[in-house]
């Protein structure tokens, strides 16, 4: 029995975390500081939370660097997410392999400036054979771009007439998800979100149907790995019955 058990993964710890950082605007505000302030403060928490991930055995994590809606900001502070976001995915190559740990991207190619592409690129050629904890850095992402992007590439391969044959309305959905940018990743068990607001915002709308929802009064600069274990007990207590019921 105890030989059986340790040959799954705990079903106690979510497989997918996915995270809404939000607040570092409001932490550089409460201290008089640019907003630029609060985001390289939030990129030291992505680096905190990353690592607390690794310790925890949680396989994927989805992080919300940049959405489709961020390009509504100042031309200097889109300059600055954008440099410190390839900044960072470029300098941290040790980290990444000394925690064993694989780059992915989702979010709109199209939109993205060709040398945010190509370190994105870079970092995902560079640290596809690892097999650790797997980032997916959400960057020029939209829950309804990735969902249309996706319509797009299906009706030009003529693949959703071809896989509806019939009305098999299951199978369809089951064939959309390889038009999205990451069908080999399993949908979010848990998303969380920091900094008190309470929606999604676009993020990863299609693959949160079933996801837990944890919200989170700390603003995302002040995150540290306890929080994460908060987020994390509380996961473990609720109930998952993706719409049937409890027997
Ligand atoms: C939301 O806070 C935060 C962002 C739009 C940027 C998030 C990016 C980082 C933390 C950098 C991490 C990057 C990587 C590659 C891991 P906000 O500016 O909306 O805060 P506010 O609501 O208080 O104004």
């Amino acid at each position: 029995m105890e030989a059986r058990k340790k040959q799954f993964p705990n079903p106690s710890i979510p497989q997918h975390v996915g995270i809404i950082m939000d607040g570092n605007g409001r932490w550089a505000n409460f201290r008089k500081m640019p907003r630029t302030s609060g985001h390289l403060e939030g990129l030291k928490a992505a680096k905190r939370i990353i690592r607390a991930a690794v310790v925890r055995n949680i396989s994927f994590l989805t992080l919300y660097a940049f959405s489709t809606e961020n390009w509504k900001r100042s031309e200097q502070e889109v300059s600055f997410l954008m440099g410190l976001i390839s900044t960072y995915i470029k300098k941290e190559y040790p980290f990444y392999r000394e925690q064993n740990i694989r780059i992915l991207h989702t979010g709109d190619r199209s939109g993205l400036p060709e040398k945010v592409t190509n370190v994105i690129d870079e970092a995902a050629a560079y640290t596809a054979s690892h097999t650790g904890l797997t980032v997916c850095l959400a960057i020029n992402y939209g829950g309804r771009n990735e969902i249309v992007r996706g319509m797009e590439k299906a009706f030009k391969l003529h693949a959703i007439a071809d896989s509806a044959a019939g009305s098999d309305r299951h199978a369809l959905e089951n064939s959309f998800r390889n038009f999205l940018d990451n069908p080999d990743i399993p949908d979010p068990d848990l998303i969380i979100r920091t900094a008190g607001e309470k929606r999604l915002s676009n993020f990863l709308l299609w693959q949160s149907a079933y996801s837990e929802l944890f919200f989170s009064d700390k603003l995302w600069p002040d995150w540290k790995a306890g929080d994460l274990d908060n987020a994390l007990v509380d996961f473990r207590n609720r109930k998952r019955n993706y719409g049937g019921i409890d027997n």
